[in-house]
């Protein structure tokens, strides 16, 4: 379970001061899918990285299964990171001189796990994602669903309780970004905690919880509310 209360967090550049999320207070339970809406520049990457540990908030506390991630050092943090959460981040991220393989492998390298063990698993995840035959590849020669698929299994493959996916279908089409949902809501129906941004109100909507994000404020939406204004907004534009 993951809780935070009050976290807020700015950003201070020479020349301006942006106050990227405002105080907000949000509990997640195992298990659950929440949706992440909202406009360019918002603070929905910000909200995902506070969540993932990769930044920290200014003010507030998270606990995190019952531990208050906050507090602990970077190191531990890293360490937490690596085997509670997985990142697909909006841009892939994938080591341009690494094969799809090798991608997939690093995380495990961290853990330093036994190299038997990591071939098995990053074979079962290449499989999961239809990548086996694309092993050897490196990420230029990949369509962009294919090193979608490759950043998923770097996701996966340290088998994660909590996936933090940044529109992981925002650069592909309506057919490859529908595999990419199924495969998304199938790691969340195994137990997975699943939160994802997306400007799709239909992949919004099968989320159970929608949290829009607004100028840094969060609000729970109803999911269908969303959607019937997003029609409407559409339609006036
Ligand atoms: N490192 C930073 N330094 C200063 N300002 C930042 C930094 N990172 C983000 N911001 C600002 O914080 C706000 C929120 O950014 P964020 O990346 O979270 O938006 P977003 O909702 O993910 O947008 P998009 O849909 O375009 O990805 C923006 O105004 C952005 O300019
Ligand atoms: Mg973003």
């Amino acid at each position: 379970m993951l809780k935070m209360s009050e976290v807020v967090k700015g950003y201070a550049t020479d020349t301006i001061q942006t106050q990227a999320l405002q105080p907000f207070n949000l509990e997640i339970q195992q298990g659950e899918f929440i949706s992440v809406v909202g406009p360019s520049g918002a603070g929905k990457t910000t909200f995902l990285n506070i969540l993932g540990l990769l930044e920290e908030p200014c003010r507030g506390h998270y606990l995190l299964d019952g531990e208050p991630v906050l507090t602990f050092s970077d190191s531990r943090k890293a360490k937490l990171r690596n085997t509670k959460i997985g990142f697909i981040f909006q841009s892939f991220n994938l080591i341009p001189e690494l094969s799809v393989y090798g991608n997939v492998e690093l995380p495990l390298r961290y853990r330093r796990l036994p190299a038997n063990t990591r071939k098995h698993r990053v074979l079962k995840t290449l499989k999961a994602v239809g990548l086996i035959n694309r092993a050897n590849h490196k990420p230029y020669q990949l369509s962009g669903g294919q090193q979608q698929r490759a950043a998923i299994a770097r996701a996966l493959v340290g088998e994660p309780s909590i996936l933090l996916a940044d529109e992981p279908t925002g650069n592909l089409d309506s057919v490859k970004s529908e595999e990419i949902m199924s495969l998304l809501l199938d790691i969340n129906r195994q137990g997975t905690t699943l939160l994802m941004v997306t400007h799709d109100p239909v992949l919004a909507l099968k989320a159970q919880r929608t949290i829009e994000i607004r100028d840094g404020i969060l609000k729970e939406r109803c999911a269908r509310h969303y959607a019937a204004r997003w029609r409407v907004e559409s339609l006036t534009l």
